[in-house]
Parts: C-alpha cells; sequence; structure tokens
C-alpha cells in the first residue's frame, strides 16, 4: 500500500530517491519522507512536491531511503510520515504493510524506557532493530533477530547511520525488490520504480533479507542461510508494471480481492475466542453494548455495501439497522432515539453527501461512527470512532475491492456486536474461522475468470440485463447491476427475486438477460421457482450457483459455480462473478474500464 525506495552507491543519492518516490506516488500520497546519513531526514504531508519544496540545497550523500505513504496507523501527519528512527537515531525504517502485535511490542518497549514520536505501528520496528544492534553497526543477524518479534506483514528497508553505505532490506507479506545497478544497488516495493535504473531485479521472498552495499549484493533467510539469487529481466512497460501485469487497474483490483479480504482482518479476528477486536471503536464499547438502532448512510456501491451490514447485523443481533441513501438522509427530518448510531460507509472518506449526512447527524447528537478506506480523511476527522477498510488505493473509478473489503468489515462489525449480546463463544469461532477460509474461496472464483469472460463475450450486445437475489445477497444484485452500467453503459436494474412477479416479469423476453445469484441456502428453492418464471417467458439466465449444483445448471442458459459458504458469508463470494462480468463485458465493447464516462473517483460535490 506503500511506496518504500532506497539506495546504496557511487552518485549521489538524492534525486534518485526522488524519482524513485515519484514513481511510487500513485500508491498512495498521503505524506513523503527520506532520510540520508549524514544529512538528516525530511518529511512532508502529501505529495513529493511538497517535499521537494521544504529541501535544503546542498543535500548530499550517496545512501538513503525514502517512503510515500498511505496512511494505515495514525493520520497522514508530519510526525507519523516515514522514516522512523530508533531510540538514538541511528537505525532509520520505512515499512510497508501492517504490525499486528504493535500495541503489545509498544507497551513492552515502553517499560523498558523507550518513547515514541509518532502513533504509527513502524516505529517499533525500527526501536526493536536499533536495540538488538546495541552499540554496533547493524548486522543481518541483528535484524532477523528483531523481525522474530514482529507479526503481521512487512516490507522494510533499513539504514544505520553508523555504517551509511550499508541498505538492508526484509520482507514478511509486503513486496521487497532488489534492484541490480551498475552504479549502485537499489531496493523498492514496486519494480516500476526500478526501470530508470536497472533491467535487473531480484525478488524476495517472505523470510528473507537483503544487504546491499555499493558494489553487492546478498540475500539470507531469517534463519541465516545464504540464499543464491536468481535474478529476473525487468522488460515491462512502466505503465503496465503498476497494473502489476494486469491490463487495467479494475482488473488487477477485483484480482487483489482475497489479498484485501486478508487485509481487512488482519489483527482483528480471534477464532479460538470467536471475537472480532476493533480498536478504533472499542471505546464506545458500553454505547455499543446499549445500542438499539443503527442507521447506515453511504452512497453507490458503498450503500450496497450496507444493505449487507443491515442484513448480517439484523440476523446475529437485536439491533435494528436503517440503511439511507446519504444524498437523501442529509435533508430529511432525523429522528434522534435513544440507543441509536449512524454508521457512515465510504472508501474515499470524502464523498460530499456522506460527509454531509455525517456533520448533521453530529448536530442532532447522534454518536457517528465511520468504516472509511482512506486514512485521515474528512469523514474520519469528524467521526466520533471508525474502522478502517486496509484496502489499500482504489484507483479505478468504479469500486470493486473497497466494497469487498467494506463487507468484510461490516461482517467485523456483526460479529462484534453479536458476541457483545447473545451470540455465544462457539458460534463466533464458526463465523470468524469461516470468514479466515473466504480468501482462498474467492481465489477460486478469480480462478475461474476465463469463463465469466466467455459469457460477457457471449452476451456482451445484449441491451438490458436484471440482476436478482434474495436475502443478504440482494445488495449484491444491485451492486452487480451497478457495476455494469458504470463500466458498460448497458442497462440494468437489481432486484430483489420475490419482487420480480410485481412488475419486471413483463420486460422479460429472449432479448432480455437475468443474472441470478442462486446459491444452495435457505432461499434456494424459491429462487429456482424465479429462474422457472423467467425460464417461461424465454429469459436467458445466467446464474451464479454453488459449486456441484445440477438443478440450476438445467433450467439455466449458463452458470459459474462458486464454492459453498455459509448464507452469512455468501456475498463477499457471489460477488466476484458479477465484477468480472461487468469488466469482460466493458473489454468486449472496447471501453475505457478504469474511466467510465461522466464519472469521478470521488465525488466531493453535491
Ligand atoms: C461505484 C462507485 C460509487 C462510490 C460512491 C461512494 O463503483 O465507486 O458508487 O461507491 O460514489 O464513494 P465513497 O465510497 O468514496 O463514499
Amino acid at each position: 500500500m506503500c511506496g518504500i525506495f532506497g539506495y546504496t552507491g557511487r552518485t549521489q543519492v538524492l534525486p534518485i530517491l526522488l524519482e524513485g518516490l515519484r514513481a511510487l506516488e500513485y500508491r498512495g500520497y498521503d505524506s513523503a519522507g527520506i532520510f540520508i546519513p549524514g544529512a538528516g531526514a525530511f518529511k512532508e504531508v502529501g505529495a513529493v512536491h511538497n517535499l521537494i519544496n521544504e529541501l535544503p540545497d546542498d543535500l548530499t550523500g550517496t545512501s538513503g531511503i525514502g517512503h510515500m505513504r498511505w496512511a494505515t496507523h495514525g493520520k497522514p501527519t508530519r510526525k507519523n510520515a516515514h522514516p522512523h528512527r530508533g531510540a538514538h537515531g541511528h537505525v532509520w525504517v520505512v515499512h510497508n504493510g501492517i504490525v499486528e502485535n504493535y500495541k503489545a511490542l509498544k507497551a513492552r518497549l515502553e517499560e523498558e524506557g523507550h518513547t515514541f514520536e509518532s502513533e504509527t505501528d513502524t516505529e517499533v520496528i525500527a526501536h526493536l532493530i536499533e536495540k538488538e544492534a546495541g552499540d554496533a553497526c547493524l548486522t543481518g543477524e541483528a535484524l532477523a533477530r528483531a523481525l522474530s518479534h514482529v507479526r503481521g506483514a512487512y516490507g522494510i528497508a533499513v539504514i544505520d547511520a553508523r555504517c551509511p553505505d550499508v541498505l538492508f532490506a526484509a520482507r514478511w507479506g509486503s513486496p521487497i525488490t532488489v534492484g541490480v545497478g551498475e552504479e549502485g544497488m537499489f531496493v523498492s516495493s514496486d519494480p516500476t520504480a526500478l526501470l530508470p535504473h536497472t533491467r535487473s531485479a531480484v525478488y524476495l521472498e517472505d523470510g528473507e533479507y537483503a544487504v546491499l552495499t555499493p558494489r553487492e549484493y546478498r540475500i539470507f533467510t531469517f534463519d541465516q542461510q545464504a540464499r543464491a539469487p536468481v535474478v529476473s529481466p525487468l522488460d515491462w512497460d512502466p505503465e503496465d508494471l503498476k497494473k502489476e501485469g494486469y491490463e487495467t487497474y479494475l482488473l488487477k483490483e477485483i484480482m487483489e480481492g482475497p489479498e484485501v479480504l486478508k487485509n481487512s482482518v488482519r489483527g482483528r479476528l480471534v477464532p479460538e475466542e470467536g471475537r472480532a477486536v476493533l480498536g478504533g471503536i472499542e471505546r464506545f464499547a458500553d454505547e455499543l453494548r446499549a445500542l438499539r438502532h443503527l442507521t447506515i448512510v453511504a452512497c453507490g456501491t458503498a450503500f450496497y455495501a450496507g444493505l449487507y451490514g443491515k442484513y448480517l447485523i439484523e440476523e446475529l443481533t437485536d439491533i435494528h439497522v436503517d440503511v439511507e441513501a446519504a444524498s437523501e438522509f442529509r435533508y430529511r427530518r432525523m429522528v434522534h432515539r435513544p440507543h441509536s448510531a449512524v454508521l457512515a460507509i465510504t472508501q474515499s472518506g470524502e464523498t460530499a453527501d456522506t460527509l454531509e449526512s455525517v456533520k448533521e447527524a453530529k448536530r442532532k447528537g447522534f454518536l457517528t461512527l465511520g468504516i472509511v478506506n482512506v486514512v485521515g480523511s474528512s469523514i474520519t476527522r469528524i467521526t466520533d470512532a471508525g474502522i478502517y477498510n486496509h484496502a489499500g488505493p482504489e484507483i479505478s473509478v468504479a469500486s470493486t475491492k473497497a466494497y469487498l473489503s467494506q463487507l468484510e468489515v461490516l461482517a467485523l462489525l456483526a460479529l462484534f456486536l453479536a458476541r457483545q449480546r447473545e451470540m455465544g463463544e462457539a458460534e463466533g469461532e464458526v463465523l470468524a474461522r469461516e470468514m479466515l477460509a473466504l480468501p482462498e474461496k474467492v481465489a477460486a472464483v478469480l480462478a475461474r475468470r476465463e469463463e465469466v469472460c466467455a459469457l460477457a463475450a457471449r452476451w456482451k450486445d445484449a441491451r438490458d440485463f436484471l440482476f436478482l437475489a434474495r436475502k443478504g445477497n440482494v445488495g449484491v444484485a444491485y451492486e452487480g447491476a451497478l457495476k455494469l452500467k458504470e463500466i458498460t453503459y448497458v442497462h440494468a436494474e437489481g432486484y430483489a427475486a420475490g419482487e420480480l412477479k410485481h412488475g419486471p416479469l413483463a420486460m422479460i423476453d429472449r432479448h432480455f438477460p437475468t443474472i441470478a445469484v442462486v446459491l444452495q441456502d435457505s432461499v434456494y428453492e424459491k429462487n429456482v421457482s424465479t429462474l422457472e418464471e423467467i425460464k417461461a417467458r424465454e429469459g436467458p439466465v445466467i446464474a451464479v450457483v454453488t459449486e456441484g449444483d445440477t438443478v440450476v445448471r438445467e433450467i439455466a442458459d449458463a452458470v459459474v459455480e462458486v464454492p459453498a459458504v455459509s448464507e452469512h458469508l455468501s456475498p463477499m463470494v457471489s460477488v466476484v462473478p458479477l465484477h468480472l462480468f461487468a469488466y469482460y463485458m466493458g473489454r468486449a465493447r472496447g471501453l475505457d474500464v478504469d474511466r467510465p464516462r461522466n464519472l469521478a473517483k470521488s465525488v466531493t460535490v453535491e
């Protein structure tokens, strides 16, 4: 999510670092920072050009590290910007990822007398590494010892100012690439940024670290085994590299689904206790225990995620949940009942209608909460508490991975609220373990994307689509229709399947296809009957079904199978073929799927 860059070599480091950071800006740009041994650390909020404006003219040095931040812990401020330093300012670290146990590590270090300057999880890594290095220059052994305490995901670059030519990098869960150059050695979280300097790259694996000096590099495992490096050629176009080999950001973001689901729950589920740990809202635990009414406000895709929130929270708790389009809610009478709260769901945290709804709700005295992807965005600043998605920057205008993470965070919230009420530990454990299994299930659906691609090609000239589902998947039907409209400009409507006979059935004929979510759940038979009604009118049917289903296969014109998943969590799996369908149909129609016409990523005006 963040971008990291480092260099040690024979030429001046500053222009190299700045060029590297500019290349990484697309991964997040809420603050930028560099450290050059002998010259010091410089950090600034915002994009790289803000940092450049603050730099003195006489910065020299031939090694250094830099960072573009996409905030996960702590607001995007200068203090929270990387690089972060150890207790004595010898060791400096830039980090991409999330340290799950940073609170425990920080508390332990504080007991030992360490003081911290930032709210980040990264700073504990710097303190740990410097502590392990002791009075001498940092070594690989000390680095590995320090990292053995860290749980979570990290890609890091590290410099010890006492031995400035040596650059370290390490990886566990977040990518790190070493660039092998003529004039020096590079490290980057993203091979794109290496392209101006070298076409030779060595990819670190999880549990490995690299030691770089101006003329050579060596790779070791954390248990000190030297690894013979495999040098890979970097022969991509820089634009393609940012898309990590995918032809569009949209496909890349859909394909990130499994990773996004992992990041959303990282450190937040305690399966053996059947609990969700949500640090961001914990201080309102008493208010949440007494909560009777929750109003979810959101727009577009986030609104459809909210419908899932209503379904699951009402299934698992006694809380009454309303979901309101923020554009409507802000102008309506808001009734503030005792024990009520307003929850805003928003990827950007900047959507004007959602922002104004929250402001109005605050004026009326509601407890206001947020599920927000962009750390430090306006809505995170005005809500009383919230939960971050940790989905990483979403570049494509149409929201896909953020939607998936919104569903996942809502499931976490539902579990949290349910365990404050009747839900027992065993039931909570089942749900938590099913959540942990979701990434694999989503990956299985993504592996079948060619099948969806073929279906999209087959129906690419259809002029209208109906999307149907029941219960928790109704929001998925709406989302499938919205994505198709946005990406293909084809008319589509989402409906609760039971509503079909109350009107939309009149539209069905052999030119009007229906995409239906018909999983083997409590409404399976009802959904099968709906498909029969459509087929009786010659309507083509594409059905998303549970693996091995033979009944629907007989009725439908085409099926996409998804792995069996519990009814409470199935939307996170069933939505994936719908996102893929919209994507491939947009491509088949020759459209710019990353930038649909007339739309903007963040709707900051009314
Ligand atoms: C659809 C889409 C929009 C956004 C909506 C809210 O693909 O991206 O419908 O979901 O504009 O945006 P956020 O979540 O930033 O508040």
